[in-house]
Order: C-alpha cells, then structure tokens, then sequence
C-alpha cells in the first residue's frame, strides 16, 4: 500500500514566510490577541449598545470600547462620567476595556494594535453614513469594519432618543441599565 507522503509547501506560500508580516507570536507558540474597538459617543450607553458590547465580548479576546472625546458637541454626561458609567456596567465581562480618544478613529486603532471596528446597525437609515465612514477608514488605514445586525428589541434606540424622552418625563426604563436610568434622572433634575 501506498504510504501517504506529506509534501511542504512552496516556500513563500506560508503566512510570514516570504513576505512582510512575520508571525513571531504564531512561531513561538503564542496567539495574536484579537482586538476589536467598538467606537461612539454613549451619551449615555444604551442596551443597544450593550447588546453590541456584550455579543462583541463573545467573538474577541479583547473588546475595547471608545469613547469619543468630542468638544464641539454639547453631550449631557461628561466624558469621565460616561466612561465610568460604562466600565460598571461592563464589568461583568473579562473582557472589555473602556478608553477614551480624540481626532481619527484609525489614529487610535494604530496606537493600539487594532485592527477592526465594530459597528451595530439598527436600519437601512444606519447603512449610508455607516458604510461611508467604514470604507473611509479602510482607505485611510485598512482598519476593517464588522457590522452587526441589532437586536430587534433595540432597532429603534439611540441615546439621542431616550435623553430627549427622558427630558420630557417619559418613561426609558428597560432601554438603558439601571445605572444609567438613575444617572439621567439626577442630571434632569439638577437642570431644572
Ligand atoms: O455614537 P456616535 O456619535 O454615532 O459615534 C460616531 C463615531 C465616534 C464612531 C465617529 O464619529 C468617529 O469614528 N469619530 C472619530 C473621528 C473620525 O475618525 N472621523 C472620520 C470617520 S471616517
């Protein structure tokens, strides 16, 4: 009987051989960690947010949740508040980190080693301004963007939403975590 002979590859056909991107971690016998950053303002989170958070924890070793620093808009929770806010409600994960960043998201995707974005879209509305800034960003750094579909339970939530109802004395809860639903109500009260 024939024995099986395993035949090498051509050299040059393995990832880090023959090209510029040597896998040192892969050859040592470690993992490349796999990074996502899930990106916005989250003034404040929501649980459409956190659906996203929480089903990005699933797929990657490490999701890292950016918090946009953006001076220009007028937001209802300070940057420091909501990063707080979001580190407690996200705490139960292992994996999650919460940072802040200012200018280019790419920027700040390169300083920190990653390499995808991750993006909810909750409607056909989402798409155009979603798509437009996913293949911007690929053109500028050939950062990736993944989009995930929302859960129906949220297709129709955005912070912007829920800050102008909650405003005007309407009832958010089962939107936002309780953290937040509390959080709000102080800061309503304190601007009355
Ligand atoms: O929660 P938001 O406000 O919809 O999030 C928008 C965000 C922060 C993801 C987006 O505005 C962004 O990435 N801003 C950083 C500046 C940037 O990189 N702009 C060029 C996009 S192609």
């Amino acid at each position: 009987m024939d024995s099986l002979r395993i035949i090498p590859p051509p050299r040059g056909s393995l990832r880090g051989e023959g090209n510029d991107r040597p896998l040192a971690e892969e050859q040592k016998g470690c993992r490349r960690v796999q990074r996502v950053v899930c990106p916005g303002s989250f003034d404040p989170v929501t649980n459409g947010h956190l659906d996203i958070i929480s089903r990005a924890a699933g797929l990657y070793d490490e999701v890292i949740v950016a918090v946009l620093i953006n001076v220009t808009k007028k937001s209802l929770f300070t940057v420091d508040e909501r990063v707080e806010m979001l580190g407690q409600i996200t705490a139960r994960y292992g994996n999650v980190k919460i940072e802040r960043f200012h200018g280019l998201l790419v920027d700040f995707c390169a300083a920190n080693g990653i390499t995808a974005v991750i993006k909810g879209l909750r409607a056909v509305s989402d798409f155009e301004y979603e798509m437009q800034m996913a293949q911007m960003n690929y053109r500028m750094a050939k950062v990736e963007t993944l989009f995930m579909t929302t859960n129906p339970l949220y297709s129709f939530l955005s912070s912007s939403l829920v800050k102008e109802i909650a405003r005007y004395g309407g009832d958010v809860s089962g939107l936002v975590p309780e953290l937040v639903l509390s959080s709000l109500r102080e800061r309503l009260a304190e601007a009355e």
